[in-house]
């Protein structure tokens, strides 16, 4: 079970600055992550959300490396993006920090020092990847190479980002150097490490039987599935210039391993807002009153529900996170969200292209949140969420409340007579709300809880249109009255429920009604005395009261024309073009991708392939192999067995029939006990699939030769 203490501390993952921030952090981190701490809040719960900008690791080397300029110029620039974009959004952190900041170096030092004197780490000197000719160790996102779990081939030297799996750089089969593209040899080097395996009795009492129940499941079972695979000694350092210095005697050249520095990064961060808010930051990691929380997206699952919390065990002063709830990631038009394909949608386009309208893909993004699985977001949802729920719904029925309150009594609030059945009814309904937003909200369901809050929109429009104040203003003054007193309740309801999910509108709707003046949009409007808070709307008789004078009303959304939708939608296209084209800026990434010339051969050797144009006329899976193919293939000499290695880019239906070119006179090898005579030709496209090499065959005849 969850604690439920008074102090919160709630941390967003350190976003790396190696570029902008886009929608699919945003829907896996940030937005909800906001909405929980914005609730609480109002819930007047003392909180400290917490976030940051990560600028060490490989990644922020590589994109200087591209740039042609400093790793500080490259996390200068895009901690200066982030940190804007995310303030102009309205994520409402109580201290935006980054991990080159001094205090961060300090900390970080400290606590390595810490775990360093008490004999928590262990000293080993291991070979590691070297790249000979970058003079240079490989951590990290410097290998790539197929991850040993899944088969996925760009799996990263510290982790897969197919199957999620946490990774040594040497675990990885063919791994490459991303500097040049060759393969690295073994070197020596000291390095300290982080028994995990000392802490598995830790790890499973903590997450398999204390949190078994509330944790979310995707969470709960990657924790399992790497308990259960045994845990291994972990290195904290690195050999890397890039970082903050190991702070022991003989690690010249070494730094702390980005994922030991980053979640520390969490820790500085509070101290630095502490010191300025005149704050104890110890009582917000130290105190056992105090729930913490880690936002984060799935791929950091492993770091902060396993690696953080044994380093923070092994320090032994901190308290542990009480829940990591994790998303899946958000796709983008059906296709994987990628910084360096530029396939995203950058948030700080999306506010200059769609000024004042945060709340709009904030709202859209909830909506659609990746909890439980992958998810995707289009630009037609987009509109259609706006447009037919936001407009239609909410906006409707607010303009409705203040346009009529305004024309029908100067814009005082009415005073109501007898309440008919409908009345109460749909005023208790109204009193129920909060805890069922608050329900959903506890255990992290923020999709039901928006779709719960825009619930109470709809019971208000819908008693309007049945109730038809319009219609009674002619006819029954009182009975128009008693209905306007109602609405103007709900939408007092809606003002202070929709500001965890939707905090401009909820701004703005407060300064309709007049009842609270909030210190500006993006920061907390919760604490501000005299406003409504969260369970007043269940305890209070009435949220707003005869007498009282409301403002007129703004426009709180508007329409999205087919227009706007169309011009998101070339940009993509252009993207997609742009990433086709071959004479493309190369990438560090790509330039990795294109394999070296080989060594030079002599004519001679080239004669003696023997290469055909053949015919696939059977196809079958290779039984128990994932990749193997059994093929029949016609050479125009003979009729051969192929066992071909492309299972995962083709259906064996859909090649049969397939010109292919094949080297005949390869000499024949077993697979899975079928003898091979023989192999096809293959390139990849962009993608990774594989494509049989077939230049245009129309006309040729199996057998024809290729030189
Ligand atoms: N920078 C990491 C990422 O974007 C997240 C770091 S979270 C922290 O995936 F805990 F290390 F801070
Ligand atoms: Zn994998």
């Amino acid at each position: 079970m969850e604690k439920n203490p008074n102090r919160y501390t709630i941390t967003a993952a350190l976003p790396y600055t190696n570029g902008p921030v886009h929608i699919g952090h945003l829907a896996g981190v940030y937005v909800p992550a906001d909405i929980y701490a914005r609730y609480q809040r109002l819930q007047n719960k003392d909180v400290a959300f917490i976030c940051g900008s990560d600028e060490h690791g490989v990644p922020i080397t590589i994109k200087a490396k591209k740039e042609g300029i400093t790793p500080q110029q490259v996390v200068d620039k895009y901690h200066g993006i982030i940190k804007n974009s995310f303030e102009e959004f309205g994520i409402s952190f109580d201290n935006y920090s980054r991990t080159s900041a001094e205090i961060h170096h300090k900390t970080a030092s400290d606590f390595f020092k810490k775990l360093y004197d008490d004999g928590k780490f262990t000293e080993e000197v291991t070979e590691q990847l070297y790249d000979e000719e970058a003079n240079q160790f490989l951590a990290d996102r410097y290998i790539t190479g197929t991850c040993p779990k899944c088969g996925n081939e760009e799996a990263y030297g510290d982790q897969c980002e197919k199957c999620g799996s946490s990774l040594n750089a040497t675990d990885l089969i063919n791994p490459k150097s991303a500097i040049s593209g060759n393969v690295p040899v073994l070197k020596e080097t000291k390095h300290w490490f982080l028994p995990l395996n000392e802490y598995e009795d830790f790890l499973k009492q903590w997450i398999l039987v204390d949190h078994k129940k509330d944790w979310k499941t995707n969470v709960y079972g990657q924790c399992k599935s790497w308990i259960d695979d045994g845990l291994r000694p972990r290195a904290v350092t690195r050999d890397l210039d890039w970082g903050i210095p190991v702070p022991v005697e003989g690690a010249d050249g070494k730094v702390l391993y980005v994922w030991f520095d980053a979640p520390i990064g969490y820790i500085s961060s509070t101290k630095e807002w502490a010191a300025r808010e005149g704050k104890n930051w110890e009582d917000y990691w130290k105190n056992e009153n105090t729930k913490m929380l880690h936002f984060i997206g799935k791929d950091n699952i492993v770091f902060h529900c396993i690696i953080f919390p044994s380093m923070l065990k092994a320090e032994g002063s901190y308290i542990l996170p009480e829940n990591v709830p994790a998303n899946e990631f958000l796709n983008l038009e059906g296709n994987k969200i990628s910084t360096s394909k530029n396939w995203a949608v950058w948030l700080h386009e999306y506010l200059e292209d769609f000024p004042n309208q945060q709340d709009v893909l904030r709202y859209t993004l909830t909506a659609n949140a990746p909890e439980t699985k992958d998810n995707d977001f289009t630009w037609a949802d987009f509109q259609t969420r706006n447009n037919s729920e936001l407009v239609a719904i909410f906006g409707n029925f607010i303009n409705r409340v203040v346009v009529l309150t305004d024309k029908y009594y100067g814009g005082v609030v009415p005073e109501p007579s007898t309440f008919s059945e409908i009345d109460k009814q749909t005023l208790n309904e109204l009193k129920a709300y909060p805890s069922v937003i608050a329900s959903s909200l506890e255990r992290y369901r923020f999709r039901e809880a928006q779709a719960e809050m825009m619930n109470l929109a709809r019971l208000g429009n819908k008693y309007l249109a049945d109730e038809e104040p319009w219609k009674t203003f002619k006819t029954d003054e009182e009975r128009t009255k008693t209905v306007m007193y109602v609405a103007l309740q709900i939408a007092s309801a809606l003002a202070v429920l929709s500001e965890p999910f939707l905090p401009f509108t909820s701004d703005k709707l407060k300064n309709m009604l007049n009842v609270s003046l909030s210190p500006s949009p993006s920061l907390r409007t919760g604490s501000v005395d005299g406003s409504i808070k969260w369970n007043d709307v269940s305890s209070k008789s009435e949220l707003i009261k005869p007498g009282h004078k409301i403002n007129k009303a703004e426009l709180l959304f508007s329409k999205i024309e087919d227009e706007q939708v169309r011009a998101q939608l070339d940009k993509l296209e252009k993207t997609k073009m742009d990433n086709s084209t071959t004479n493309q800026e190369t990438s560090v990434e790509e330039v990795a991708a294109i394999t070296p010339q080989k060594e030079t051969i002599q004519f001679d050797d080239f004669v003696k392939l023997d290469m055909r144009v053949g015919t696939i006329l059977e196809a079958e899976k290779m039984p128990k192999a994932d990749k193997l193919l059994v093929l029949k293939v016609d050479t125009g000499i003979d009729l051969r067995t192929i066992v071909s290695g492309i299972a995962q880019s083709f259906n064996a239906e859909e090649i049969i029939g397939k010109k292919v070119t094949v080297l005949v006179n390869l000499a024949p090898r077993k697979l899975r006990g079928v003898e091979s005579q023989g192999m096809i030709l293959m390139t990849e496209d962009a993608d990774g699939k594989l494509v049989f090499m077939n230049p245009d065959t129309s006309g040729v005849e199996n057998g024809a030769t290729i030189n």
